[in-house]
């Protein structure tokens, strides 16, 4: 049975990494350290909070001991590491909140599990920290050269990704160092539930239902590798339960798509959804061009991302061949889901995009 302290439990794929581990792992302690910040919200973790063994703790990675007290008092054996700034296009406008959570946030949790874990009387053995990573630490790709593995050097491009770079490093060098048991896992684009609108899927799906322009940065012919949140959560559960101490491990979806593709592919699977079900024209109503199905003419083209990166693409060979790992999810069935979560979820999406996120999103595009 583990005892589990994650990080930016109440984002994205924290959530949804919570979700999947009480489902799979009932008897299993979860505790969630998060700041709820804009990405954040307790209400990704609302199917969770009557359960036993499950607490939410609302605090900053960066208050060392805050984290101390919590992996004494809970007596946490393995830390998730989740909590970060994610988006890469707030990096360029303000780096200043990456580089103090994703760099200082993590050297301060780093330095909590050392004193607790390392540090005591005696050392607490088969403890674990895992470190969430992103693909983005290994550069750019051009169209032809081969996917992202594990050896390949690190030439991170953009605010958020060196910070993450940095991380990277930090854990690297404790396990090195200190001999603290460490993993990390290098994975591609998420989505799925609860994917904050201002990320491209998310973003288009909720512009769709609101009639707004879909922006494609630059040519659109950017590459990403695509995987559904689940199929993340298996791969590291997979890390946690028989991943080599001081290892990386891919983990990607083996699914490129271009975003003007990506695009176009939402746009008429929301029209389906419109044809499918006369309910949604009624729910909708500002959904014009969904229901006079004409949703591409949404599409424009606007200016590109400072420095953004062409084609990211996994080669999660190492962590099929070590740990087993497949994604279960085919991109078809993953992007339905997702849309009709959308559709089902409206109260949700309309509440995380207030006031300074709208706000943000119009200085962007102005
Ligand atoms: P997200 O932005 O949706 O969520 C981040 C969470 O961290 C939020 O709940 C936020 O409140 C919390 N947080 C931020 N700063 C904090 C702080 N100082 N202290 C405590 N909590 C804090 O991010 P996400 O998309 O769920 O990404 C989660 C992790 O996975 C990140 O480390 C990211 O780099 C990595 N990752 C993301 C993707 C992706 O496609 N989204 C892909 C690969 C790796
Ligand atoms: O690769 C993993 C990374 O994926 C994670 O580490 C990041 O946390 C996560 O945000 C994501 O980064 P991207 O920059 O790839 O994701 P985003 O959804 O912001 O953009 C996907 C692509 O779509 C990218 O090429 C930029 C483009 N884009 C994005 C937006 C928001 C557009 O063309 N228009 C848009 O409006």
């Amino acid at each position: 049975m583990k005892k589990l302290l994650v990080t930016g439990g109440a984002g994205f794929i924290g959530a949804n990494f919570v979700h999947y581990w009480l489902q799979r792992y009932p008897a299993d302690q979860v505790v969630v350290l998060d700041a709820l910040t804009y990405a954040g919200n307790i209400a990704n973790l609302d199917s969770v909070k009557d359960n036993k063994n499950f607490t939410f703790v609302h605090g900053n990675i960066c208050d060392q001991s805050l984290v101390e007290a919590l992996l004494v008092e809970h007596n946490i054996d393995t830390l998730v590491h989740f909590a970060a700034e994610s988006h890469v296009d707030r990096s360029i406008t303000g780096p200043d909140a990456f580089i103090e959570t994703n760099i200082m946030g993590t050297y301060s949790l780093l330095k909590a599990v050392k004193k607790v874990w390392l540090d005591a009387d005696t050392v607490l053995e088969g403890h674990r920290f895992h470190h969430v990573s992103t693909d983005e630490v290994y550069g750019t790709l051009s169209a032809t050269d081969p996917a992202f593995t594990e050896d390949t050097a690190y030439a991170p491009n953009s605010p958020y990704s060196a910070s993450k770079a940095a991380s990277d490093h930090l854990v690297r060098a404790y396990h090195h160092t200190f001999g603290l048991n460490v993993t990390t896992s290098n994975c591609s684009n998420n989505y799925g539930p609860f994917h904050f609108p201002e990320k491209l899927i998310p973003l288009v799906i909720t512009n769709i239902l609101h009639n707004k322009s879909l922006p494609i940065y630059g040519d659109g012919q950017q590459i990403r590798d695509w995987l559904y949140v689940e199929d993340h959560a298996h791969g590291i559960d997979l890390v946690l339960q028989n991943g080599r101490i001081g290892e990386n491990y891919n983990i990607g979806g083996n699914n490129e798509w271009a975003n003007i593709d990506i695009v176009k592919t939402i746009s008429k699977l929301v029209e389906q959804e419109f044809i499918n079900n006369e309910e949604l024209a009624k729910r909708f109503p500002g959904a014009i061009a969904a229901i006079e199905k004409n949703t591409e003419s949404l599409i424009t083209y606007v200016k590109d991302r400072p420095g953004h990166d062409r084609r990211y693409a996994i080669d999660a060979t190492k962590t099929n061949d070590e740990l087993g790992y497949q994604p279960k999810e085919s991109f078809e069935t993953g992007i339905a889901k997702t849309v009709q979560w959308y559709l089902n979820n409206e109260a949700w999406w309309q509440s995380v995009m207030d006031g300074s996120y709208q706000n943000w999103i119009a200085e962007q595009y102005s």
